[in-house]
Formats: C-alpha cells, sequence, structure tokens
C-alpha cells in the first residue's frame, strides 16, 4: 500500500512493536514520546563515511535491551543535521535518517535521529512526525498492535532478509592498476565506499587494549571489509598490517596467514603436498654439494629450474639435459639465490590455466598460452589469454587449492599434464585485467557478491531476553 492512500484508523499504545524493514530489524520495542517531533534510535558507533556531497551514517544497534551481543550493523544516507533538545533539557547535534517503519503489515517512512545517549531507557522513541494522521493515541495501554517476537533474531531469516547496506571498505594497494580501479568503480557502483590505502604508508601501534592502524596521521576507521592487494615486494610489511586489522576483528577477503604461506613458494609446496594436491615433482637444496643428487631427485631431464623470487617468469630456466641442469643450478648458487627443480611437464607445452576462485567457487577460468616458441605462458611475456572450459578435477583441484591456503580469493595455476592437473602457484592477488578482458564476465562483481554476505549481522544464540 503506498504512503498516501487512506489507511483505517490505528491505535497506538504508549509502547508498540514495530520493525524498520530497511535497517534490517525485524522487531523493536518503541515508546511513544508525543512530546518529541521526530522519533530517535539508540545508535552506537555512529560515524559518518562516504562523499561529502552525499554523506553517510554507519552505525550499529543492539534492538534488545540487555543482549549487546546482537549487533545489526546499519549505514544510511543523512538527510539533515538536527539540535535536539532531549527530556532532560541538554541540547545534542543528531544525525537524521529517513527509513521505513513497519507496523501490522503496513509500512510507511520515517525520519529519525540517532543518539547514543545512555539516559535514553528505550531502544526507540516514535515522535509525533511518525504517528500518522489516522493514528490515535491511547496512553493508558500498551501493545494495541500485533505482538512481535525477539526470536525472529535466533533465526537465519534475519541473515538473509539484512537489506543492502552501503559498506566501508579498504583496499590495500600501493598501485593505480586495473585491479585496483575495478575494485573502486565495481564497489561505488553498489553504493559502498571503496578508500584505497597504501600499505606501506601504514603505521600503528602494537598494544594489548587498543589495537588499531593509522594513516595520513589518523587513525583508520573501521572498516566492513578489507581487500588486500599486497605487493609481493612488501608480503612481511603487509601481513603485519593485516594481522593488524584481523587483531580488530575486520573481516578480511583474504588473511595474512594463507598470503605469506602462498608467497613463499618452498612453504607453499609443502602446504599443498600435505594437502595431496597434484603438482610436479620439486626438489629444493641449500647445498652446493647435493647438486647431482637433488636432480636425482626430480627425475630425468628436461627439468625446470626456478628461483624462488621469480615473478612474470622471469627466473624460469628450462635445461634440456642433465648437464644444462648442472650448470644453471650452478649458475644460481653462485649469486647465491634460492630455487627449487622441478619436472618439466611436457605435454603442458607452453600453456597453463589460470582459475579464479571466489567465495569456495571457481568463477573463470582461462587458458594462457605462450609466445611462439616460449615454455613459459606468462602474459607478461608475450603470451595470450583466452576464456577455457576445464574439467570437474580441474575444479576440485582449484579449490582444494584455495582452501589449503584459507584464501576466499585466489588465482590457482595449474598445467594439464597427462595424469591430470598439477599446481604451479596459488596467487593470493589475482589480477582482474586478463580474466575480466578473456571471459567476459564481471569478477570483480562476484568478489562483492561475497563481501556483501559475508559482512551480514549473524543470528544470536536464543535465551530469555531481560
Ligand atoms: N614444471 C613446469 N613444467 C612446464 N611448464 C612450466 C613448469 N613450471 C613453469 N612452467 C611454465 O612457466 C611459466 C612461469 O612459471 P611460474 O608461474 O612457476 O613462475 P613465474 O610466473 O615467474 O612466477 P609466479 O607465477 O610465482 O609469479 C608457467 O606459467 C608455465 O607456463
Ligand atoms: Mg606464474
Amino acid at each position: 500500500m503506498s504512503p498516501s492512500e487512506p489507511l483505517d484508523s490505528l491505535q497506538f499504545g504508549w509502547e508498540e512493536w514495530i520493525g524498520l524493514p530497511k535497517l534490517g530489524v525485524p522487531a523493536i520495542k518503541a515508546k511513544v514520546d508525543t512530546g518529541a517531533r521526530t522519533s530517535a534510535l539508540h545508535a552506537f558507533d555512529i560515524e559518518t563515511f562516504g562523499p561529502a556531497s552525499r554523506p553517510k551514517v554507519r552505525f550499529t544497534l543492539h534492538p534488545i535491551p540487555g543482549r549487546d551481543d546482537l549487533v545489526i550493523p546499519c549505514s544510511a544516507t543523512i538527510i539533515d543535521r538536527r539540535d535536539v533538545t532531549s527530556s532532560n533539557g541538554e541540547s545534542e547535534s543528531r544525525f537524521v535518517i529517513e527509513t521505513l517503519m513497519s507496523v501490522n503489515g503496513d509500512r510507511w517512512p520515517i525520519e529519525i535521529t540517532l543518539t547514543n545517549r545512555h539516559g535514553m531507557a528505550s531502544r526507540m522513541l516514535l515522535g509525533r512526525q511518525a504517528l500518522k494522521d489516522h493514528i490515535s493515541i491511547v496512553a493508558t495501554d500498551r501493545f494495541l498492535q500485533p505482538e512481535l517476537s525477539y526470536d525472529v533474531y535466533s533465526t537465519s531469516k534475519m541473515r538473509s532478509e539484512a537489506p543492502d547496506r552501503a559498506l566501508r571498505i579498504a583496499v590495500l594497494s600501493r598501485e593505480d592498476n586495473y585491479s585496483t580501479r575495478r575494485l573502486v568503480e565495481e564497489g561505488e557502483k553498489r553504493g559502498h565506499t571503496v578508500e584505497v590505502v597504501n600499505t606501506t604508508r601504514c603505521y600503528m601501534a602494537i598494544n594489548a587494549m587498543a589495537p588499531e592502524v593509522h594513516y595520513d596521521g589518523k587513525r583508520l576507521p573501521r572498516f566492513d571489509a578489507v581487500i588486500p592487494r599486497i605487493g609481493a615486494s612488501i608480503t612481511p610489511y603487509g601481513a603485519a598490517i593485516l594481522r593488524q586489522f584481523e587483531t580488530i576483528g575486520t573481516y578480511c577477503v583474504n588473511g595474512s596467514a594463507g598470503i605469506v604461506a602462498s608467497r613463499d613458494k618452498l612453504h607453499a609446496h609443502q602446504i599443498m603436498a600435505r594437502a595431496k594436491i597434484g603438482m610436479p615433482n620439486t626438489a629444493f637444496a641449500a647445498s652446493p654439494r647435493d647438486t647431482g643428487n637433488i636432480i636425482a631427485l626430480v627425475g630425468t631431464a628436461p627439468l625446470i629450474v626456478k628461483l624462488l623470487e621469480s615473478t612474470q617468469g622471469k627466473g624460469v630456466v628450462l635445461a634440456e639435459t642433465k648437464k644444462a641442469a648442472e650448470s644453471v643450478i650452478d649458475a644460481f648458487r653462485g649469486l647465491k639465490a634460492n630455487f627449487l627443480v622441478q619436472d618439466f611437464v611436457k605435454e603442458a607445452a607452453g600453456e597453463d590455466i589460470r582459475c579464479l576462485v571466489i567465495g569456495g567457487k571457481v568463477v573463470a577460468s582461462m587458458k594462457r598460452t605462450g609466445a611462439e616458441g616460449d615454455f613459459r605462458s606468462n602474459l607478461h611475456r608475450g603470451g595470450s589469454a583466452k576464456s577455457v572450459r576445464i574439467t570437474k578435477e580441474e575444479r576440485d583441484t582449484a579449490l582444494r587449492a584455495a582452501r589449503a591456503f584459507n584464501l576466499n580469493m585466489a588465482g590457482v595455476d595449474l598445467l594439464r599434464a597427462e595424469k591430470g592437473p598439477k599446481v604451479l602457484e596459488v596467487n593470493s592477488s589475482p589480477g582482474f585485467e586478463g580474466i575480466e578482458g578473456s571471459t567476459g564476465k564481471n569478477i570483480v562483481g562476484k568478489l562483492y557478491d561475497t563481501i556483501e554476505a559475508r559482512v551480514r549481522p549473524a543470528p544470536i544464540r536464543k535465551r530469555k531476553a531481560n
């Protein structure tokens, strides 16, 4: 029913159950306060964000008195700021938002001021503006409208019925590249505020009571989610910043532990081996005396010798013969470089497959083919990419690999070997340009889908309300 249609008369007592559907509040008790014009809501952590031209406010609600474990995170556009004098005579400047109020199957827009004054005994006061003309007040009675129950907060329904709200998201990145730009663009399209935070310019006080992250002389706000895009060269520092966010309790799309483990090629191979994920035979040694043995461990030539710090295919060498492998290894040793030796998966023929995993699903996959005559398929080396259909086995392998590192988002690179998929690498900051370009899919949108689902309020355990 539209708000302008005439309604039958409603009777309100001095206290009624109502809902605030646009805030994700299915049931709350409100006291009628005809002495006030605008309604008031007892809100916590009130904080503004978003562009100055269209500022928003974020706050949390504890709709059940005495149950602070029930937290409903809300956001709304600010429509005004007003000085409100409360019943004890104190004046306070409050943000005003507009939202819907629902009663007995009917709903209409109301204005609400936000306050976290502890003096406010009730979670909500209904002012004259909310009490439309057709409502008559029976001041001696209460609950004249259908009674609701707090039990709804213990059901999963509350998560599924939570409305979309504007989130405040940080992208930890130092680069202004396609991926960073897409994260900002797609997030803003969905009404979120996305801030790019340069990881190396973050600093922090490490203490037990009040862990926080600082940036540009200020403490960073509470973010709903952090999307780490930490470059390989700053992994340790980036991971430390991310751990700080984890300590605060901020949802991080990928955790610091998974990022660090995936970046360390040896550690990554050990984790994958333990999870029984197929990968090329790999060996590693630290002492020059073992050159012959290390080759024997992997098998016979041709072999791949890979610098551990390699990216973009730069430190990946194919040694066609045992002799060639020995000289490459000796050369790397002379440079004090760390490397590993790997079985050459010949049948992959200069092609690898990038599976993009987001939220436990392979959302896209592409085949990368190396430039003519190159066994390396890196796009940076002139390779080309196109969308590819993967087998169930490849899908399962990619998912298991992402799960082994506890990564919510991962680019899993695998080779199509005779004996099934062999994982080369799990990338915790996969680029979006190649995969969105070759598959035509909105991958960043899928990432936001999982973030939005993840930051919804959680149902609480049922217990007698006070
Ligand atoms: N064992 C192997 N057998 C066959 N081809 C391989 C093997 N290892 C790597 N390649 C080819 O070389 C390319 C580059 O190797 P890899 O991805 O391991 O190193 P990188 O790209 O330099 O490092 P990173 O992917 O960690 O940034 C792969 O994409 C693949 O095409
Ligand atoms: Mg690679």
